[in-house]
């Protein structure tokens, strides 16, 4: 045992991470299993001597990086002996083998659900030499922090459910992380409390789909909604900022409204992905909702919560997308005016069911969408900020500003980022702010 470890300090990980949340909290989870496995970690690619892609699928753009990143790694890896090239993450999951025909270099492909295996793996890799691939779904295993070695000390991903079972028809999600399943509410809320003793207090909870939190524990007869999930986590002592992802618009339930507008902890905003502002393309897209149901879950929203955060998801180009389809698009987002908006052009995924469609949308036309759609948003989110001017903010402090000297910045309730002058502030502290200006999403202001 001991012999190994000290061949493993010597060991220097870089892990890149691509992709949404999930892989952020699962590439620090496994930092975190690599550091108690006595590996250590560089942020520097050139110095480590093993390089892992913690890696997307969700868009063609998301998978060329890496096929980039890997293609130019095949010198680095034959300059010398026992070094590990690893691919984790979704495109471990739905490459699987083929991965190694891609990259014939490639030492270990593993999927989120076999990263307890990754310090291991390693050693074998940089012993024999021989591929890995552990792609395998494995239903109780989640993610946990480590709350010895948290990635920020104030705030954190809490993992609350995994995989999806919507099945989107653009999405290859439901793919590469498996059947929905909750993860049970004790371990949750253990989890929670821990962090919260070690310092933290803003936690965010994760999801594809929030909303149905729980029905397969329900079930069994021992589970509970997720509203009544984020209201336990907002009891938890230290907890002082509740936030989850994603909520989808179809199973909005009226408690967790109530929960938000009553819960203290919890925050004053929310991620309701649309997608688009056209029935007839939310059905090919099996969204399941139509127009008319989102802006009534919209409009309960803001009617019970004071000062709502709101932003959405919006696929422009998607298979069969008129014109019309598009100003539909554009008039929902004049509905709701949104205070921030993730633009996506259509990225057609193999094996899922849009990218069969006959009616694909040219990349001319959708780069034109994606401009005005844009173009709409900033305006919107620009106006939104706007109308923070002259409010007291409560910011929960990240660190000093990278661009403004001896200035510091946060996050208010709503998740806009505020920046203040200051000196000596660290991360975690909590405090009040006078906006006086924005410049695009950001807020600028005063400690009062
Ligand atoms: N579970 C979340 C979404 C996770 S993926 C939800 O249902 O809202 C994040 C976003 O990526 C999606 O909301 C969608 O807007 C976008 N996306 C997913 N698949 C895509 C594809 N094939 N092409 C373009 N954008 C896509
Ligand atoms: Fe993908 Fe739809 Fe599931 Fe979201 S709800 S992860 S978009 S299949
Ligand atoms: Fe990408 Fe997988 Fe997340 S496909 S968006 S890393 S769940």
């Amino acid at each position: 045992m001991e012999t190994l470890s000290q061949e493993t300090k010597e060991k220097k990980v870089f892990m890149e991470t691509f992709g949404c949340q999930s892989n952020v909290l699962e590439s620090d989870h496994v930092t975190g299993l690599l550091l108690k496995n006595h590996f250590s970690i560089t942020p520097i690619a050139k110095e480590a001597d093993v390089i892992l892609f913690n890696t997307c699928s969700i868009r063609e753009h998301a998978e060329h990086k890496v096929f980039s990143r890997l293609g130019q790694l095949g010198d680095w890896k034959r300059e010398k002996e026992g070094r590990v090239i690893g691919v984790m993450g979704c495109m471990a999951t739905s490459y699987k083998n083929q991965l190694l025909e891609r990259a014939p270099f490639l030492d270990m492909v593993v999927g989120p659900d076999q990263y307890m295996k990754v310090p291991q793996v390693i050693r074998e890799a940089a012993g024999t030499g021989v591929s890995q691939v552990l792609a395998d779904f494995d239903p109780v295993y989640f993610p946990e922090n480590d709350p010895r070695r948290l990635a920020q000390p104030h705030k954190a991903f809490i993992e609350i459910m995994k995989g999806c079972d919507k099945f989107c028809t653009f999405c290859v999600v439901p793919f590469t992380r498996g059947r929905e399943i909750s993860r049970p509410t004790e371990s949750i809320l253990e989890e929670v409390a821990t962090i919260a003793q070690a310092g933290v207090k803003e936690v965010m909870l994760l999801g594809q789909n929030v909303n149905s939190y729980g029905l397969g524990l329900n079930s069994k007869g021992k589970g509970i909604t997720f509203s009544q999930l984020v209201k336990l986590v907002g009891e938890i002592k230290g907890i002082q900022r509740v936030r989850f992802m994603t909520s989808h618009p179809l199973d909005m339930p009226d408690d967790l409204i109530e929960v938000m507008a009553t819960v203290p902890a919890v925050c004053n905003s929310i991620h309701l992905p649309v997608q688009c502002g056209s029935d007839k393309v939310l059905k090919r897209m099996n969204r399941k909702y139509s127009v008319a149901h989102y802006l009534v879950q919209v409009q309960k929203l803001r009617s019970s919560i004071k000062d709502l955060f709101i932003t959405t998801d919006l696929i422009v180009g998607f298979p069969g997308e008129e014109e019309k389809d598009f100003q539909g698009t554009l008039d929902l987002l004049d509905e709701v005016k949104y205070d921030a908006v993730y633009s996506f052009k259509y990225s057609p995924r193999l094996g899922t069911p849009a990218a069969r469609m006959l009616d694909q949308v040219s990349g001319e036309v959708q780069d034109e969408r994606l401009a005005r759609l844009n173009e709409k948003a900033w305006k919107q989110a620009s106006e939104a900020c706007e109308s923070r001017l002259g409010k007291i903010e409560e910011v929960l402090v990240d660190g000093p500003a990278d661009k403004t000297p001896d200035a510091y910045y946060g996050k208010s309730r709503q998740n806009r980022t505020v920046v203040f002058p200051g000196k000596g502030y660290k991360a975690g502290d909590v405090v009040k702010v006078k906006i006086e200006s924005h410049k695009v999403a950001n807020l600028y202001g005063t400690t009062i």
